[in-house]
């Protein structure tokens, strides 16, 4: 199975463009040691010609034209994509805005829980993915389904947070309710090889772990390396929890919640640009690595 990261960066992307922090000045000056990464994607393919976006963010006709594997074959008809099917995760901006992208009566699958796709079609911009050619496709928490042939993948419903633009202060939870944020397992149905994408995700629960342990690979939220980052650093008032993310670091952080539980590969996925990690030299990049983590970077493809 090939993974392709598309975006390491969460919402906003690194630099984010109204971001003044260290962080992205070093990026925005092409430091090699700062470099830049859009939002949160990441593509699959089981045959390395057909590919499924695990998302589709604002970034994504960037990031086609940065990878040729999900542009069109030149000897290709004159219409055509690589990209066959779109799983989305949430409703978050940074990943569902890139569907815009796939506009222009162009056949593909897109899979989401009620509660996405009821975002979707609350929002007539979207009636621009012409319903003859792009198949709405509601995914049922639990059930296994083929956005392409030869992967499965199954979603589970994670702790989150309904999307910031449709919070309601009033509402428990902020009207956050079951199908708001998915995990991803996905198999190559050949080999029976899996991973989880897991962008966004609030707390390690006991369910969560079980279906973690042993695998091969994990992409995990790794939106803030510590809670209150964005307040410290004067950018934000909210804490990483209020945002529905765990941080990388401290007691109930994801470094420490993965400890015990045997995944093989683990990387951090979805960034925001407060996260020092981006940055190569930083020394909670280095601690990221001394805990066996990796940190997903743009391009950066991964074999199964
Ligand atoms: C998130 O992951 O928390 C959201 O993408 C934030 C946002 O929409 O800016
Ligand atoms: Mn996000």
């Amino acid at each position: 199975m090939h993974i392709l990261i598309l975006g390491a960066a969460a919402g906003g992307g690194f630099p984010q463009w109204n971001a003044n922090n260290a962080n992205c000045q070093r990026a925005r000056d092409g430091d090699p040691k700062a470099p830049a990464q859009t939002q949160s994607s990441i593509a699959v393919s089981v045959d390395g010609a057909m590919w499924c976006l695990c998302n589709a963010s604002p970034d994504l006709r960037q990031q086609i034209e940065a990878n040729r594997q999900l542009q069109p074959r030149p000897d290709g008809p004159l219409r055509a994509s690589p990209i066959g099917a779109v799983v989305l995760t949430n409703g978050d901006i940074d990943h569902i805005a890139g569907l815009l992208n796939l506009r222009e009566s162009q056949a593909f699958s897109l899979f989401a829980t009620a509660r996405v796709h009821g975002i979707l079609r609350a929002n007539s911009v979207f009636n621009a993915l012409n319903p003859e050619f792009v198949a709405r496709r509601e995914i049922d928490l639990s059930t296994p389904f083929k956005p392409l042939p030869g992967i499965q993948i199954t979603a589970f419903s994670v702790p989150g947070k309904v999307a910031l633009y449709l919070e309601d202060p009033s509402q428990k939870d902020l009207g956050t309710s079951d199908g708001d944020t998915v995990g991803l397992e996905i198999m190559n149905i050949a080999t029976g090889r899996k991973f989880f994408y897991i962008p966004g995700c609030a707390e390690m629960t006991p369910s969560l772990a079980a279906r973690l342990r042993d695998a091969p690979l994990v992409l995990f939220d790794g939106t803030l390396y510590t809670d209150d980052e964005m307040i410290r650093a004067g950018e934000g008032v909210k804490t990483g929890q209020r945002m529905g993310h765990m941080s990388i670091s401290g007691p109930a952080g994801s470094i420490r919640s993965f400890e015990r539980l045997g995944v093989k590969r683990r990387l951090f996925i979805h960034l925001n640009n407060t996260n020092p990690a981006l940055n190569l030299d930083s020394p909670e990049r280095a601690a990221i690595a001394a805990s066996g983590w990796e940190v997903a970077m743009d391009g950066m493809e991964i074999r199964l």
